[in-house]
């Protein structure tokens, strides 16, 4: 049931194009607009949100905090991106026109079904996006986005990301599809490049064994961190968490921004250093500062791991290894630039003797608080 792989893991990577064209299919109408009739919410309501929250864990989390980006910037309406086990406790701020998410892969998670209720008692319209058919968190909420990853059997989630990730894009501009705001070329545009992204992800796939070796030359390490900026910090913060839980490493994930207030103390010679860079169309201004980063951490002699567009040269003189991802609108970049760090903690837990599918203290679904 492996499928002729060694791990549920590995053969999870592998099925990421066929889980992302999934969520796509059908939901796309041949004029390029999107149909998204699941989604029962009225769209008078959705037209009337004055504010996005979104709730999840773990990974889900990371592919909120992807979302925040990409709602704010295509529909102009503020979004805030909430751990469901703080938000609950909080005393959150809520009305009838706030729209809460709740990303959770299983639908079972305990902390992100007790936002979801508490959110549904202050008024508040809750869409779900889950990957589970008649789960609980799904049952509860208004209204459900279903993710087509399949199912979803090692620990460590993968497609399920992936997947996540393209509901969020999916919910983001059909919300500024509904609203009609001032972005509607790019939100026309993107959707043409989100129906081709499953074959990126594709193309990602096939150049990954120079990632398996790197990952197997640093099995002996203790330490890896991770810096991105933009829609790159959350993948960051996504490549610590996929390496603390497989590979049993310290890790940890930054924005590259704030290397100088802190973190870059921890940099010393040969800790491994993987950085995300963003598009150098997209974002220039970023995209230099980045590499000014890599530059700073390479003088003190860190190796550094850099994941970067095709065709981005800058990047070439200061990275002792350079993992190369296909060229992708800016907001879309996480669906390419999240694989390689899946296959590399993948490959060092491996490497390390560790129980791929089946890490140590951790189950599948989380049904307690
Ligand atoms: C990490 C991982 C966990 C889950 C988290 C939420 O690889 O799998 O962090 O993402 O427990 O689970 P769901 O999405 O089922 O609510």
């Amino acid at each position: 049931e492996k499928g002729g792989y060694d791990y549920f893991m590995l053969k999870e990577i592998a099925e990421q194009p066929k889980a992302v064209a999934d969520t796509l299919l059908g939901r796309i109408d041949v004029a390029g607009s999107l149909t998204l009739d699941e989604i029962r919410i009225p769209a008078e309501v959705l037209r009337e949100a004055t504010k996005v929250v979104i709730v999840a864990c773990g990974t889900a989390f990371h592919a909120g905090l992807i979302a925040k980006y990409a709602i704010e910037h295509w529909t102009r309406i503020p979004c805030e991106v909430e751990l469901a086990s703080e938000f609950r406790y909080r005393d959150p701020i809520l009305d009838e026109r706030t729209l809460v998410i709740a990303i959770s892969q299983s639908g079972e998670t305990m902390d992100t079904l007790m936002a979801v209720r508490h959110a549904r008692e202050q008024g508040a319209r809750v869409l779900a996006i889950c990957n589970t058919n008649g789960s609980t968190i799904p049952r509860e909420s208004d209204a459900v986005l279903y993710t087509h990853a399949g199912p979803e059997v090692a620990v460590a989630s993968t497609k399920a990301f992936l997947t996540q990730l393209v509901a969020c894009y999916l919910v983001a501009l059909y919300l500024g599809q509904v609203r009609g705001t001032q972005a509607g070329d790019e939100i026309r545009a993107v959707i043409r490049d989100l129906a081709e992204i499953s074959t990126a992800v594709e193309r990602v796939l096939e150049t990954m064994e120079p990632v398996r070796e790197l990952a197997r030359s640093l099995a002996a390490k203790n330490t890896v961190l991770f810096l991105g900026r933009h829609v790159g910090y959350p993948v960051a913060l996504e490549g610590a968490l996929k390496l603390k839980e497989l590979a049993y490493m310290h890790a940890e994930g930054f924005a590259a921004g704030e290397l100088k207030h802190g973190p870059i103390a921890l940099i010393d010679e040969d800790l491994p250093v993987v950085v995300v860079v963003p598009s150098p169309r997209g974002h220039s201004v970023l995209h230099d500062k980045i590499v000014s980063n890599i530059q700073e951490i390479r003088a003190r002699g860190a190796r550094t791991i850099v994941i970067a567009e095709e065709g981005d040269e800058t990047v070439s003189p200061y990275a002792d290894h350079l993992i190369r991802i296909p060229v992708t609108p800016a907001l879309l970049q996480p669906l390419v630039a999240t694989v390689p760090l899946q296959v590399f903690a993948c490959e060092l837990a491996t490497a390390r003797g560790n129980e791929v599918d089946q890490p140590r203290n951790l189950a599948k679904s989380v049904t307690v608080e």
